[in-house]
């Protein structure tokens, strides 16, 4: 059995103020709330204060991106050593904003992805395809070519390479108020698995699939409820600390129905 997981991603919003906010209200808000991770990436200048103020929450703590390097002559960037000596538990890797408006191509993703399990941290790695590839049935291509781009190669041991988390975020998905299809996300994920299963064999089984884009307390059934997907990474609905409870309390209910 998987744990369902669901992963606040903040982007660029929320002041330290606004973040310790919701730190302090969130925990009340979904108490009772057991068997799931939630986990808040925030950006990385709230990240301190939130560990300490997570310590003794259920929540979970991730960064939205990190350098590969543990440390360097690397002006603005953070280190995977840095998160860890926070007690940070994921990253994520890869989201398609970053490959689109930073140019992070496959080589640079790859070497973070190693680089977190390098360092102990669980990368929540993000694929998935553009409107113009969707249009045109390159959905599986795309797919397969950004999961082996970021880890062919990669040299862990299974019992680690499976704890890593993938995303599936159809890129004409995120922030536009239209979500994938659940049917067609949990085909994608279906398909992920199957390349996993080729070549890491049993990982397959272990690794979490997260689904991204459009995600709301309305719509989240339609995709935890899939066989294929364990979770959802989700951003506008995470930024409000009602909806984002509800959203988890919705997911919680489902699993007990
Ligand atoms: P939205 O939930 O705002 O569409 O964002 C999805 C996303 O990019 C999460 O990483």
């Amino acid at each position: 059995m998987r744990q369902t997981l669901i992963v606040a991603n903040w982007k660029m919003y929320k002041t330290l103020a606004e973040a310790e906010e919701f730190i302090e209200r969130f925990p009340g808000e979904i108490a009772g709330i057991s068997g799931m991770e939630t986990v808040i990436c925030a950006p990385f200048i709230s990240l301190a204060r939130l560990s300490v103020l997570t310590e003794r929450t259920t929540l979970l703590l991730g960064a939205q991106n990190m350098h590969w390097q543990k440390e360097g002559a690397f002006t603005g960037e953070i280190s995977p050593l840095m998160l860890r000596d926070l007690g940070i538990k994921y990253v994520i890797i890869g989201h398609s904003e970053r490959r689109l408006h930073f140019n992070e191509s496959s080589l640079l993703i790859k070497r973070k992805v190693a680089s977190a399990f390098n360092f102990g941290l669980i990368p929540i790695l993000c694929i998935g395809e553009n409107w113009e590839q969707h249009s045109s049935k390159e959905t599986e291509k795309v797919i397969a070519e950004q999961l082996f781009g970021a880890l062919e190669g990669l040299t862990v041991e299974k019992d680690i390479l499976q704890k890593m988390v993938l995303a599936y975020e159809p890129v004409w998905a995120i922030g536009t108020g239209t979500p994938a299809h659940g049917d067609e996300a949990n085909a994608i994920a279906g398909f992920i698995r199957s390349l996993l299963q080729e070549k890491w064999g049993e990982v397959s089984e272990k690794v979490r699939i997260l689904y991204g884009g459009s995600v709301n307390p309305d719509n989240i059934t339609e995709f935890t409820g899939k066989e294929e997907i364990d979770g959802a990474l989700v951003g506008s609905s995470s930024l409000n600390v009602k909806t984002f409870a509800e959203l988890i309390r919705v997911v919680f209910s489902e699993r007990r129905a």
